[in-house]
């Protein structure tokens, strides 16, 4: 049996893992990571990100990982939270800050968990957090091509209620990809109390 985890707890105690999620996925919880998770983790990016350049991601560099990794859960600057099953990892989300909003980071689910309600439910989980934490919305960076065709993710975002408030504009993470960036928001209805500023350190 695993260990009860006190982050969690606590986020039990402010009702932020009761998060609605579809019946078939509620044996499923939340907690933020710790170093002990880092290779389920390297594994799951892997699994998840196949086809993506590995330069971009030190995430599925077990590694990288450990090098980059500050107690209790934050690697690179942002803050990585686990969604975890009876047996195994399921997904995990990063969650910094960009120009005093929350910002969703990254967010992956492993490919035999997706099209199961667990994105959304983490989703979800990220939306509470930044409310709790004074913010107003959150908001997540996506790619659009010079064109205008907006990638996969971007279309998921969009049918979880998110709505461009920046952009296309060229960023340094687009320009590698000769794409342009689009930032997407979604307002969570509570007045913003104390949100620090300022982006930290992320993977873009
Ligand atoms: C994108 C990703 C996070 C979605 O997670 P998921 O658990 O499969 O998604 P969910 O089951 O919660 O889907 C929620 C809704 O979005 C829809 N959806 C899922 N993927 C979608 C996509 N790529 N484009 C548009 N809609 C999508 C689902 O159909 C569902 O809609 P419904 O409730 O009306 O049926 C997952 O597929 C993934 O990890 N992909 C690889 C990593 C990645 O691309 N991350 C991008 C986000 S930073």
């Amino acid at each position: 049996m695993r260990r009860r985890v006190p982050d969690l707890e606590r986020l039990r105690g402010s009702g932020l893992s009761s998060d609605g999620g579809p019946k078939r996925n509620r044996g499923a919880r939340i907690r933020p990571a710790r170093s002990a998770d880092i290779p389920e983790l390297a594994r799951l990016y892997r699994d998840a990100l196949r086809g993506a350049d590995p330069s971009e991601f030190p995430w599925w560099d077990a590694e990288e990982l450990r090098r980059r990794w500050k107690a209790p859960n934050v690697v690179l600057g942002v803050e990585m939270f686990l969604l975890e099953g009876p047996d195994r990892l399921i997904g995990a989300m990063t969650i910094g800050r960009l120009d005093g909003d929350l910002e969703v980071d990254g967010l992956v689910i492993h490919p035999r968990f997706q099209q199961m309600g667990y994105g959304r439910r983490f989703v979800r989980f990220a939306e509470r957090l930044a409310a709790r934490r004074g913010h107003r919305r959150i908001v997540v960076e996506e790619l659009m091509s010079q064109e205008g065709v907006p990638s996969r993710e971007y279309g998921y975002w969009a049918g979880l209620g998110y709505r461009p408030i920046l952009g296309p504009r060229p960023t340094a993470f687009s320009r590698r990809r000769g794409m342009l960036e689009v930032r997407l928001a979604r307002d969570l209805g509570v007045g913003s109390r104390r949100a620090s500023r300022g982006r930290p350190k992320g993977h873009r």
